[in-house]
């Protein structure tokens, strides 16, 4: 029998910490928390993505009644800047929500759906996409999909 260990890891980082395209996107992602439509939720996610080229895309949760047909903020902007530029990778993206008017102290990561929507991105132009979850006291950052997906569903050659 073999035994196999897939590690995860990332960084916490301070506001200071971060290099000034991460302050950028963030900054984008925080923005799009307010164009959020969530009431059923009443939580409110803006992620944006920087593109190759330095184009910034948002997006934000757009949720509806009949609550499967809404969509997470992390595929709206992946979904909405690869549909807007299709042969242009993403570098990075960023994540925040904000409750009842707050940004949340601490980051929240993406959901699984979101991560396999990531992976196929990362695959489609071949780049490692830096991910940074924003938070007021923290921020992680990850490099690459697989520190959020390990031994994820990949495209078969
Ligand atoms: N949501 C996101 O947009 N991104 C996440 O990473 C987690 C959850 C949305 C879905 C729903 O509109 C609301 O947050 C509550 O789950």
């Amino acid at each position: 029998m073999q035994h196999i260990e897939l590690t995860c890891s990332f960084s916490v980082l301070s506001w200071g910490e971060l290099p000034g395209d991460a302050q950028q996107v963030i900054e984008a992602a925080k923005e799009a928390t307010f164009r959020a439509y969530a009431p059923y939720s009443g939580f409110s996610v803006g992620a944006a993505v920087l593109l190759e080229g330095d184009t910034i895309v948002t997006g934000n949760n757009q949720e509806n009644a009949a609550f499967p047909s809404g969509l997470c903020a992390e595929r709206t902007a992946l979904f909405s800047a690869n549909a807007l530029y299709p042969h242009t990778p993403v570098k990075i993206i960023a994540i925040a929500a904000q409750q009842e008017g707050k940004f949340l102290l601490d980051p929240i990561a993406p959901c699984g759906a979101c991560r396999q929507v990531m992976v196929e991105c990362e695959q489609r132009f071949g780049k490692e996409i830096e991910i940074y979850l924003y938070g007021t006291e923290k921020i992680y950052y990850l490099k690459g999909i697989r520190n959020l997906l390990p031994l994820c569903f990949e495209r078969v050659h």
